[in-house]
Parts: structure tokens; C-alpha cells; sequence
């Protein structure tokens, strides 16, 4: 089988059913990437072709009356990747940088190269940092919070709710909690590629940031790293590793939980990343964040893999034993006490395939909150932790919700779907869980924080 594809895919690299496959120079998987600077937007597209091509864009619905704009353009550069491990697929990655974007305009965009002319995508021009748009509570932030998405008929039931979010547009970005594609490298590339132009309508309209899971792990992680450019700090080549971001009021922060179950994973010719070197960088930017708490009272940390979830013994496999167990264990250890110290409000996290909310809650015991009830939490005084691994990928429910949960479960589903944070002010947050198949919101939770924690 493995064999067979690799031959059907030698055949495209001769580029037999290559050209009639797609337009070879047409820019494909297009998606957008918030930048470590303000005021800028990466665009990466692929070609099956080494042409040059161009990022087109223009600034539209301006608050200064002038409609008119010139579309200036870009050039992306150009990567090589050989996507089979056996030498035997080509695609070219291009990047682009697009600057001096302004918050109060939208921009509308196309990509061009010699020979193909991709569709028109609009992005909002409000990028992090300090970018004061998001201050404004009368236009509150939104974030898609989506985990453990492929492709395939599975994949295809969100990713037809995603149209929903590119017709309102009215999320600033997504963040993918990890496990991508099902996988970016399995038959030479060819399931990444399709999983990039399911999913590229969103991602071409709002910045799709990534964070790496088990299934990204294959060769080094080669195809994460190659295909999506995230926020360079001192220790990451923008590699998509670990990094963070304001909004507005609130500072997100990304982590690999991958380097504690895949020893140094490399990171670029010069680079491993090690459990240590991500723990220095974390120590440091909870505490900085921390100590901002006045002006950015929301604290968000996302990753792979859970620090609670619940299981069920007699129902479940030796994998979701693991996870929840022992897995779970020894990331508590690692991450509980740092967490607690820096008054996280949520720990957003994926890889088991169903949803689940849990309380605030520390050493596996629910904190109580000045008030709580099913769907809010006043003033709480521990981490609200959400598992939400039901983006849907070709393994299907094979983690269900379990039906013994644990005492501070509060909300499990097996629906497919991906969760939406709302980020009204400096005190009120709302969580939204929607259903890919009914288009409901099937959980809420709703947390408002009057006075700080400690
Ligand atoms: C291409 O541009 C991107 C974004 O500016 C940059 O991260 C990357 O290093 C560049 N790659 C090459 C090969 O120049
Ligand atoms: C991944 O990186 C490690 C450490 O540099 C190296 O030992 C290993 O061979 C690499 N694996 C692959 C598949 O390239
Ligand atoms: C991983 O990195 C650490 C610190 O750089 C080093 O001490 C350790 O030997 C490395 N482990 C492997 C298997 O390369
Ligand atoms: C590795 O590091 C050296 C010295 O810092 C630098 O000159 C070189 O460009 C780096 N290579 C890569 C592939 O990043
Ligand atoms: C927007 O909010 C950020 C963080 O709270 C703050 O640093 C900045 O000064 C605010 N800007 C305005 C115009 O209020
Ligand atoms: C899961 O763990 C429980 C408790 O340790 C054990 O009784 C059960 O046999 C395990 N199930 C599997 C499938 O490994
Ligand atoms: C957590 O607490 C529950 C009781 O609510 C107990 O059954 C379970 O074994 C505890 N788990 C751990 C890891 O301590
Ligand atoms: C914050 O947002 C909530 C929810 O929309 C609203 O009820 C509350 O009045 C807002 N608070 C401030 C200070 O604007
Ligand atoms: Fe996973």
C-alpha cells in the first residue's frame, strides 16, 4: 500500500497527473500568521512549480473616505521541499511579508504567479501588541479554539462550519490546538496538501496559528515547520514551538507538551528544543505576564496535550489510560505549580478526541469561585482547564466522552466541533463550544473577574 503510493506519487513528481491534477503554478494552500511584529501579516502559499509569485493587496473600508486604493505587491520567496521522504515529491513554499497594515482598514488580497491567480481573501487589519482596536469593548475579540483536525469526510463536517466563521468573519484569529492533518506528511505530503486547501478559506481569511502535536512529530516535524511560520522569539526560528501574543486585554501563550515525550526535537540545523530551554522561555513570559496583570488581566496558555482529563476505565483503550493517567500526571508535575503561581485563567489543550470541561480546579480538586454555577465562574481562584480534541480527523471517536467522569467534569461531549473564546473586556469572558454537525453551541462557560486573584 505504502509502496503503491509511493509509485502513484513518483508518477506526480514526473508530472503525469500532476497537470492535469491542478493548475502545477496556481498558488494553493494559502494562510495567514500573525508576526512577532505589529502591524504585519506572513501570507504562505504553495506552487507544484518553482515560479515567482506575487502577494496583491489592498487596504478596503478604511475609516478615511478613500475608497480607492492602488493594490501594491510583494514577491514571496521561494522554498524548495521535498515532501516524500524518498526523494520523490516536489512542492514550493512561499512566503511573504506584508507591512505597515493598518488596524482600521480590512485588506483584500490574491495571489499571482506567471501562470495562476488564486481566489480574493479579505483579512482584518488588526494585528497584536499594541494595537488598540482591541481595546475597544464595543467590538469585543474573538479567538477560534479548534483541536486534532484532518481532512477527510470527518475533517470536511467542520470544515463546513468553517464557512460560517468566513462569511461573519468576526474572529480575529485561530489557534489549532496541535495534531494537524492526520498527517501533514502521510503519502508524501499529499494529506497535508488537502487538508491545507480544506481548511483554506478560514485560513486565508483570519491568522491560523499553529502549535505542535504527537501527529506533527514525523521526520522532526519537517512539514510543521516547513509549511506554517509562526512568531520568532530569542529561542524559536518562528518555527511554531512556543511563543506568545497580546490582545488587547488578554496575553496568550503557546506551548509544545511534545518535548516531553519526543526527546530534543530539532528545530532548524542549529537548534533542539528541549523540555529545559521551553521551561526558561515559559518561566519568564507568565511572569511578565503576571506582573501586567492591571492592564492585561486575561492569562491563556494552549497546548497538545491535557493536565486533567477524565477516562473511563472499563470503555477505553490503553492510549486514553495513558493520557489521562500517567501523562497527565507527569504534566501536572511539570506545569501545575507554574501555572498556580501565575493565576492562569484557562488551560486550553487537545489530543483526546472528545470535549471536556472542567472546573477551576488544583490538585485534582475543584477551587470554589466566589459564586459558581453550571456555565460561570465569579472570581475564580484556580485554572478552568478545556479539552477540545473533537475537531474530527480520520481516527474518529476513538477517546469517547466517558461516562464515569470525574467529580470536576462538568460538560463532556463526543460532537464534533471546536470552541470559540470571546473576550469582552478587562473583566468578562465567554467560551462558546459549537457542534460541526447542528451548527448549535452546545457548552458555555462564562467567567468574569472583578479584583485580581491574589
Ligand atoms: C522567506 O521569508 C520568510 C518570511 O519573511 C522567512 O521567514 C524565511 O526565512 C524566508 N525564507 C527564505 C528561504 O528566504
Ligand atoms: C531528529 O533529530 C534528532 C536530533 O538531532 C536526530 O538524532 C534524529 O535522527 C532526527 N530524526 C530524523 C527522522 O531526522
Ligand atoms: C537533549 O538536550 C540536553 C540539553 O541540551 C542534553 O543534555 C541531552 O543529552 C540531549 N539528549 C539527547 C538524547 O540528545
Ligand atoms: C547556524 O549558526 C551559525 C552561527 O550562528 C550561522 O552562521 C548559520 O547561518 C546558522 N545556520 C542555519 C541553517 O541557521
Ligand atoms: C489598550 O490596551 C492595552 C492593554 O490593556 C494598553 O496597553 C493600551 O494603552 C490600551 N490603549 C488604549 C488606547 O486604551
Ligand atoms: C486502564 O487502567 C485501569 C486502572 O489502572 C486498569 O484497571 C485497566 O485495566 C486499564 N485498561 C486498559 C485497557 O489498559
Ligand atoms: C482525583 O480525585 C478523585 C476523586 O475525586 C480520585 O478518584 C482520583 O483517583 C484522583 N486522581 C488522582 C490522580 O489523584
Ligand atoms: C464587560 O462586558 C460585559 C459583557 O458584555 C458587560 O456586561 C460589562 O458591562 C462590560 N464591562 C465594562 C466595564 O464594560
Ligand atoms: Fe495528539
Amino acid at each position: 500500500m505504502v509502496q503503491a503510493s509511493k509509485w502513484f506519487n513518483f508518477l506526480l513528481f514526473l508530472g503525469i497527473f500532476q497537470l492535469a491534477e491542478s493548475a502545477f503554478g496556481t498558488p494553493e494552500h494559502i494562510h495567514l500568521a500573525w508576526t512577532e511584529n505589529e502591524h504585519e501579516m506572513m501570507v504562505s502559499w504553495s506552487t507544484f512549480i518553482p515560479v515567482d509569485s506575487f502577494v496583491h493587496y489592498r487596504p478596503i473600508l478604511c475609516n478615511d473616505a478613500a475608497e480607492n486604493y492602488e493594490y501594491t505587491e510583494v514577491l514571496g520567496n521561494r522554498t524548495m521541499f521535498n515532501e516524500g521522504v524518498l526523494m520523490l515529491r516536489f512542492i514550493f513554499l512561499h512566503n511573504a511579508l506584508i507591512k505597515g497594515i493598518r488596524s482600521e482598514c480590512f485588506y483584500e488580497y490574491f495571489i499571482q504567479s506567471s501562470i495562476g491567480k488564486s481566489k480574493t481573501y479579505i483579512f482584518n487589519g488588526r494585528t497584536p501588541e499594541s494595537d488598540d482596536s482591541f481595546n475597544d469593548t464595543s467590538n469585543p475579540f474573538k479567538m477560534i479554539i479548534i483541536g486534532d483536525l484532518g481532512g477527510g469526510d470527518i475533517g470536511s463536517i467542520t470544515a463546513a462550519l468553517f464557512q460560517r466563521e468566513v462569511k461573519f468573519r468576526d474572529s480575529a484569529g485561530l489557534i489549532h490546538l496541535g495534531d494537524l492533518a492526520y498527517n501533514l506528511d502521510t503519502d508524501n505530503g499529499l494529506t497535508g496538501d488537502n487538508f491545507l486547501n480544506l481548511v483554506q478559506d478560514l485560513a486565508a481569511t483570519i491568522p491560523y496559528m499553529v502549535l505542535p502535536g504527537n501527529h506533527e512529530n514525523f521526520d522532526n516535524q519537517t512539514h510543521y515547520k516547513m509549511r506554517f511560520k509562526m512568531l520568532k522569539n530569542e529561542y524559536n526560528d518562528g518555527l511554531g514551538q512556543f511563543y506568545s501574543f497580546n490582545l488587547g486585554p488578554a496575553h496568550f501563550t503557546i506551548i509544545n507538551t511534545e518535548v516531553h515525550f519526543f526527546e530534543n526535537q530539532t528545530i532548524s540545523a542549529n537548534r533542539t528544543i528541549s523540555a529545559k530551554v521551553q521551561r526558561k522561555w515559559l518561566e519568564n513570559d507568565l511572569a511578565v505576564a503576571n506582573k501586567n496583570r492591571k492592564e492585561r488581566p486575561w492569562l491563556f496558555v494552549l497546548a497538545h496535550r491535557p493536565l486533567y482529563c477524565s477516562y473511563d476505565y472499563l470503555a477505553n483503550s490503553k492510549e486514553r489510560n495513558r493520557t489521562c493517567g500517567p501523562e497527565a500526571k507527569y504534566l501536572r508535575e511539570e506545569y501545575e505549580e507554574l501555572f498556580n503561581e501565575n493565576a492562569v485563567d484557562v488551560f486550553f489543550t487537545a489530543h483526546v478526541h472528545s470535549y471536556e470541561r472542567i472546573t477551576p480546579i488544583y490538585h485534582n480538586v475543584t477551587v470554589k469561585s466566589q459564586y459558581d454555577d453550571t456555565n460561570t465562574h465569579i472570581n475564580p481562584r484556580a485554572t478552568v482547564h478545556i479539552v477540545d480534541g473533537i475537531g474530527g480527523n480520520r481516527l474518529r471517536h476513538n477517546a469517547k466522552a466517558t461516562h464515569t467522569p470525574q467529580l470536576w467534569s462538568v460538560y463532556r461531549t463526543d460532537d464534533y466541533g471546536y470552541g470559540k473564546l470571546t473576550v469582552y473586556n478587562k473583566t468578562h469572558m465567554l467560551f462558546e463550544q459549537y457542534s460541526s454537525l447542528t451548527w448549535n453551541t452546545i457548552d458555555t462557560v462564562s467567567i468574569i473577574k472583578t479584583r485580581e486573584r491574589f
